[in-house]
């Protein structure tokens, strides 16, 4: 494969945000994936788990979204804050019936972001909650003056307002929020976002609910609808699309035992992704030609039946090489279309979905997706460059995707990183690269492969983790670099050029 990546030709930025994720009140994301308790002998700085802040610290995750999903639009924040002792229990109905005892709200979320580093996203409800609440909350949240939320927030032990950028209107709310029309919907997100203020100098990004898209139905209606009627009251506009392999949701099989057709299957409608990134582009485009509004999607990822002996209720579910491949594969694709994707969050943080961590009481692992993350986080922040690749194509029952993926950025010290993915399950890929018109030399170069099951266990939490990639070679050539290398089957790689 041939691929040219030009330093001179510089296209969008690539917000840091594209690399964002999802934690939902839904089987072990929080309790017990992220959150512990102060009280826990598992190790946690107020109450959140170190060994997790730490692994996501590395990977400089930018911003997270929580309370849901589908538990948004069920969400009462009242219920969240105040003593322990007073904060109501509930059952989460959404997600299995269990009790939820509100140990984790607004306060305890804030902590996590903090820790972070991260910036907050809250999902708000518009489903089920008032417009008063709605207004109460982003109130409680950033208000630094006299008023009775900010003082309702200092009486529970927090002075300053939080800074929040990211607020979302509703969840998914032509389905599990409120099984509404586009239009019905639309005049409520006016509605509801006329009093989701700015206070003192926090200035949110209100994010509309978007379409909820699969290849049979992209959704392209729901988002005409929004632009059309709010499209000038709007930050954002969300989208949501899972790979399930064959679209099967009643039987979608093993996230661990599968054939290569499975395999080629699930990349192929991972690939997806590019297509509904054009087409709801391209609607966006008709009503805000500056691609003001950002494209936000803010849930995507794999979604199989869960491990076996687990609460399906709780979405479960082991990580193979073949998520890692989703993965990158998605991540280059959100970087070819930074000039409108300005968010993505994966579903979900831990043990639910496509999942970066997994966790066994105080054992963690790190998932390949996490490694994938990993060999990503240089794009965060800088600008997408132009390339060229003549790659052919691969293709599972008519659906097509290239057999080697690939986006390329420049950072603000002018280093150039590039990332290649070889999706096919079993040729190798050699990959002849030029820089055009600069004289480069290698930084850095690492790799992440195996057989398309591989997976980490508690047992062997180190069977996947990238290594140095061997092999390249580098040559200044006519003015620009020429660089040889050759991938593994199913195989993501990071180049980087000073
Ligand atoms: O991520 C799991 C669920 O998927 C979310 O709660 C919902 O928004 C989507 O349908």
């Amino acid at each position: 494969m041939r691929l040219i990546v030009h330093p001179g030709v510089r296209k969008s930025l690539i917000h840091p945000e594209i690399y964002g994720h999802f934690s939902e009140h839904l089987g072990r994301c929080i309790y017990g994936g992220v959150f512990v308790g102060k009280d826990s002998p598992i190790p946690n700085v107020n109450g959140m788990r170190t060994d997790v802040v730490n692994a996501l610290k590395r990977i400089h995750l930018p911003a997270l979204r929580w309370p849901g999903g589908c538990f948004a639009d069920e969400y009462h924040w009242r219920d969240g804050v105040g003593p322990l002792s007073s904060r109501v229990k509930m059952i989460n109905s959404h997600w299995g019936g269990v009790v939820e005892d509100n140990s984790f709200g607004t306060h305890e979320f804030f902590e996590l972001c903090r820790q972070l580093g991260c910036e907050p996203y809250v999902n708000g409800n518009l489903g089920s909650g008032t417009v008063r609440e709605m207004q109460d909350w982003v109130e409680y949240i950033t208000s630094p003056d006299v008023s009775p939320m900010a003082d309702l927030r200092r009486a529970n032990g927090q002075d300053a307002p939080w800074a929040l950028k990211y607020f979302g209107v509703g969840n998914e709310n032509w389905g599990c929020g409120g099984n509404m029309t586009a239009a019905f919907y639309a005049d409520n997100y006016r509605r509801y976002q006329t009093y989701v203020r700015n206070y003192g100098d926090n200035h949110i990004y209100k994010i509309a609910c978007g379409a909820g898209t699969s290849i049979k139905n992209p959704g392209c209606d729901w988002t005409e609808t929004l632009m059309r009627e709010a499209g000038r009251m709007m930050n954002g506009l969300s989208l949501h699309y899972y790979t399930v392999p064959y679209d099967n949701w009643q039987h979608k099989g093993s996230a661990t035992e599968f054939s290569r057709a499975d395999y080629m299957d699930t990349v192929a409608r991972a690939q997806f992704m590019d297509r509904l990134c054009e087409m709801h582009g391209a609607v966006m485009d008709r009503y805000d030609p500056e691609k003001r509004v950002g494209l936000i999607v803010d849930e995507w990822g794999t979604w199989y039946d869960v491990e076996p002996g687990t609460n399906p209720s709780f979405l479960y579910q082991q990580n193979t090489m073949r998520d890692a491949m989703v993965a990158a594969l998605t991540l280059n694709i959100f970087n070819r279309h930074s000039d409108r994707v300005h968010m993505a969050n994966l579903a979900q943080l831990a043990n639910v979905l496509q999942s970066l961590v997994l966790t066994d009481g105080e054992r963690m692992l790190l998932t390949p997706t996490y490694h994938v993350f990993d060999l990503f986080k240089a794009h965060q922040g800088a600008t997408l460059l132009g390339s060229m690749s003549d790659t052919d194509e691969l293709s599972s029952d008519g659906m097509r995707f290239p057999r080697v993926s690939h986006s390329a950025s420049v950072n603000a010290e002018g280093r150039v990183h590039i990332t290649l993915c070889n999706l096919s399950p079993d040729e190798a890929a050699p990959v002849s690269l030029r820089i055009d018109g600069q004289t480069m030399a290698l930084e850095g170069a690492a790799l992440l492969t195996g057989d398309m099951h591989a997976h980490n266990t508690f047992e062997s939490p180190d069977a996947v983790r990238p290594r140095a990639l061997e092999g390249v070679s580098v040559r200044a050539a006519d003015g620009g670099t020429e660089i040889s290398l050759t991938l593994p089957p199913v195989a993501c790689a990071s180049l980087t050029f000073a």
